[in-house]
C-alpha cells in the first residue's frame, strides 16, 4: 500500500475497494466467459467470431490486472477465490449452454452492456475524489465501449450473411 497515495483519496476508500473488488470479479467471469466462448463456438463466421472473442478474452484479463493493482495500491486485497467473484460480481456469469454463434454474441453484448454501466457510474464516483482511478476506469470503460460495437457489428454481418444465403 502506498500511505500517502491513500491518504489524497477524498472519498471512503474501503467502500472504493469494494467497488473495484466487485469490477474486478466481473472482469474475471467476462475473460472465462470470452475465452470459453471462443473455443466453443459454431455457425455462420465462426472463425472471426472466435477470434475477436479471444481478443476480448485478453483485454477482459488485462483489466483484471489494472484493477487488481489499484487494489494494492490503495491497501486492498482482490479476491482470493472464484467462489469469491461469484459472491461479489455485479454483471454475473453467462454460462455459455447453447453454442451458436448469434447466441454467444449476444450473451457477451449484454455482459458489455452492464459493464459500460457499471464503469459509467464509477467514473462519476471518483471523478473528483480520486483521478488516479478516474484515469484507470476510464480506460477500462473506453474498451469496454469498443467491445460492444465490436460484437454488434459482427452480430450485423452474421444477419446480413444469412439473409443472403
Ligand atoms: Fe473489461
Ligand atoms: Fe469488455
Amino acid at each position: 500500500m502506498g500511505t500517502k497515495g491513500r491518504q489524497i483519496v477524498g472519498m471512503d476508500v474501503d467502500k472504493l475497494l469494494d467497488i473495484l473488488n466487485q469490477a474486478f470479479a466481473d472482469e474475471w467471469l467476462a475473460y472465462y466467459q470470452y475465452w470459453l466462448g471462443a473455443k466453443i463456438v459454431k455457425g455462420p463466421m465462426k472463425d472471426a467470431v472466435a477470434s475477436e472473442l479471444l481478443l476480448h478474452a485478453n483485454e477482459e484479463l488485462a483489466h483484471a490486472d489494472m484493477l487488481a493493482l489499484r487494489i494494492i495500491q490503495l491497501g486492498g486485497t482482490p479476491l482470493i477465490s472464484p467462489e469469491a467473484w461469484l459472491k461479489h460480481t455485479h454483471c454475473g456469469y453467462d454460462a455459455p449452454t447453447d453454442p451458436f454463434v448469434k447466441r454467444i454474441l449476444s450473451q457477451n453484448i449484454q455482459g458489455e452492456q452492464c459493464a459500460i454501466e457499471v464503469y459509467q457510474k464509477l467514473l462519476q464516483l471518483v471523478k473528483d475524489p480520486d483521478p488516479v482511478t478516474y484515469n484507470l476506469v476510464l480506460t477500462i470503460l473506453q474498451q469496454e465501449v469498443e467491445h460492444e460495437e465490436d460484437l454488434q457489428s459482427l452480430d450485423e454481418d452474421i444477419d446480413l450473411l444469412m439473409m443472403r444465403n
